[in-house]
């Protein structure tokens, strides 16, 4: 389920930024879960590499024979290599949590499930998705939005999915860093590549925030997540997922769009600094969750949302007003919004056809074009 670029191309996202023939914006949420420091750069893991697609077919292998104990001989010939290979990976798979039982004398049988993102296990839930046959997964990564970026300069497809375990340079939006913990949450990243004018991307990323929820409500259906203009996700107040849409565009014509999201899943406790805002499924369920599951009805509802905008008529109205919706944000809340220094303060007034916060003022009604909204 790969294709031939190379992820680790990641510095290119840089040259893009700075780059006098591209336009990138950055449409993100309006808070993140973690302040970094101003002088803290976040620079991508120069070693990354996505996961050993044997590990994923051994995992498939064994997942078909749940109830027997299969060979180290026919494992090895499933991904054609040898018994000792078998070993060497099985013990990777032990270490990344997986519990297999055996050894190479008695052959092999998993004891669970394993809820890993893995190609093999996710991607036969995404059939009929534009992300069915490009997942892409790493077990540590700098950061998925900065290799969906690269990757898409160096023409990966639509649909291309970049799914880790876990990130050690995740980014949220400006310079704020996203807390992502090996094998709690959800990273994900997917390229688009809509037949857009750049002022409509702010709408596909509310139609990002929408398919989130939807698919937490899915797996879920107790839990009634909020959602926070632009890009935030809440439950109980408190952020449960943070979405980063970065695009490559030309004035008129958008290029293509990268769509990060990041979802506390299974999180048991945040780092203090994070413990007021960031909340996790598990704390409000008490029970953890499958991110596996969680992963397909996410990727499945963008599908549906992204289909929708690619209509003739677009689907712009259905999203703005399911957004309002299912915000208690949009309409009537008292907030103040601060950005590069200017601060300002109101009632939510709605979104305008854009997807553009409309804030009265003292002043008048405002548009907000980005910043992070706060309550007052
Ligand atoms: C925010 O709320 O600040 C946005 C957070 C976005 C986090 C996700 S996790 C997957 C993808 N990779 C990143 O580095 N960031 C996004």
């Amino acid at each position: 389920m790969s294709r031939g670029f190379s992820p680790q191309g990641a510095r290119l996202v840089s040259l893009c930024f700075s780059s006098h023939s591209r336009i990138i914006l950055v449409i993100t949420k309006t808070t993140t879960t973690r302040k970094t420091r101003l002088s803290r750069a976040i620079t991508p893991v120069p070693h990354e590499q996505a996961t050993d697609a044997r590990l994923g077919r051994i995992v498939r292998l064994l997942m078909e024979h749940a109830t027997v104990v299969v060979s180290g001989t026919k494992i090895a010939q499933e991904i054609s290599s040898n018994r000792s290979e078998v070993w060497r990976l099985i013990q990777q798979l032990r270490g990344l949590g997986v519990t297999v039982a055996g050894h190479p004398a008695t052959g092999y049988q998993l004891k669970s499930v394993p809820d890993l993102l893995l190609p093999e296990i996710l991607g036969p839930l995404l059939r009929g998705t534009i992300f069915d046959a490009h997942v892409h997964h790493f077990y540590k990564i700098g950061s998925t939005n900065t290799a969906a970026m690269a990757a898409a300069s160096q023409g990966a497809p639509e649909g291309t999915v970049f799914l880790a375990e876990e990130q050690t340079a995740g980014r949220g939006r400006g310079a704020n860093s996203w807390e992502s913990a090996r094998s709690a949450g959800i990273y994900c990243s997917v390229v688009l590549r809509p037949a857009l004018p750049p002022s409509d991307v702010l709408v596909m990323a509310l139609a990002a925030g929408l398919a989130v929820r939807a698919a937490i409500e899915q797996v879920n259906p107790r839990v009634t997540p909020d959602l926070k203009w632009p890009n935030d996700v809440l439950i109980d107040g408190k952020k449960v997922c943070g979405i980063l849409a970065e695009m490559n565009a030309e004035v008129t014509r958008v290029r293509y769009i990268v769509v990060g999201i990041g979802i506390n899943v299974n999180h048991s406790s945040f780092p203090k600094e994070l413990q007021d805002e960031a909340i996790s499924l598990r704390m409000v369920t008490g029970s953890e969750s499958s991110r596996v599951e969680l992963a397909a009805a996410l990727l499945k509802s963008l599908d549906q949302e992204y289909r929708l905008l690619a209509e003739p008529r677009g689907a712009r109205q259905s999203i703005l007003r399911r957004f309002a919706e299912h915000s208690t944000w949009v309409r009537g809340k008292q907030v103040r919004i601060e950005e590069n220094g200017s601060r300002v303060e109101g009632t939510t007034e709605g979104l305008d056809d854009r997807g553009f916060l409309q804030v009265r003022t003292a002043q008048g009604v405002q548009t907000i074009l980005s910043g992070t909204v706060r309550a007052q």
